[in-house]
């Protein structure tokens, strides 16, 4: 994969929005769950062409986080990313790789699932977008305590570089 001497603001703004975004999908979800409830007490199915489908906050925002992380995956292969740091065990540096993959798995199927979900009702589309939630959760606090071991233990520069500061 292509390295870069530091990640752009581009790259910088998408990962801040992106995770602003996915916390406010993880924790607010009220409206689309109450949403979801009438429509299988009422046994309909919106369509993605009703207006409803996609004003309410759950839905547009979903949407707005694949469409940023499809663009974000795009800089990621057009830009690169900057290596690990030097002081980071090897190990450690598969784990990344591997962490930030599923990241990007996660925020597509996410809004795929629910789109699906709510589209057709299908019990396997409702499964996976459920099973995604304690997935991303564990990703972010999986992620932010590699962040502190970083910071702190190894003390290098990474939470710099995602502020714009290396
Ligand atoms: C909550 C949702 C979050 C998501 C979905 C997310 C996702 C990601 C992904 C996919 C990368 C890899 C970037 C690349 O492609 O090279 C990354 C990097 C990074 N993230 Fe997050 N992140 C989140 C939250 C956070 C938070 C809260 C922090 C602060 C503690 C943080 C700090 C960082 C840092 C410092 C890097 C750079 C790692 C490096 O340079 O190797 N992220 N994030
Ligand atoms: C990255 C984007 C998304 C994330 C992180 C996300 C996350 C979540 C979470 C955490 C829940 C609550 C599940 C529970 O409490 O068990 C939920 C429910 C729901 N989401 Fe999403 N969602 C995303 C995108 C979408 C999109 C784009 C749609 C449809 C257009 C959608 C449709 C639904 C529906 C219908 C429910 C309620 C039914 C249920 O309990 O599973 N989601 N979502």
């Amino acid at each position: 994969m292509k390295t870069s001497d530091r990640y752009s603001w581009t790259q910088i703004s998408l990962h801040w929005l992106i995770a602003v975004l996915v916390i406010f999908e993880l924790f607010f979800n009220e409206v689309i769950e109450s949403l979801w409830r009438s429509q299988r007490a009422s046994q309909f199915a919106l369509k993605p062409f009703n207006i409803e489908f996609w004003m309410n906050p759950h839905s547009a925002i979903g949407a707005l986080i694949l469409l940023l992380t499809l663009w974000r995956i795009w800089l990621r292969f057009a830009s690169g990313a900057p290596a690990a740091p030097a002081n980071e065990p090897v190990i450690f540096q598969w784990a990344a790789k591997l962490a930030h993959i599923l990241f990007y798995l996660v925020l597509i199927a996410m809004p795929i699932s629910g789109t699906i979900q709510l589209a057709t009702g299908l019990p396997i589309a409702h499964q996976l977008h459920e099973l995604g939630k304690p997935v991303l959760m564990l990703l972010i606090i999986v992620h932010v305590a590699a962040v502190l071991v970083h910071q702190f233990a190894w003390k290098n520069n990474i939470f710099n570089r995602m502020i714009g500061r290396a």
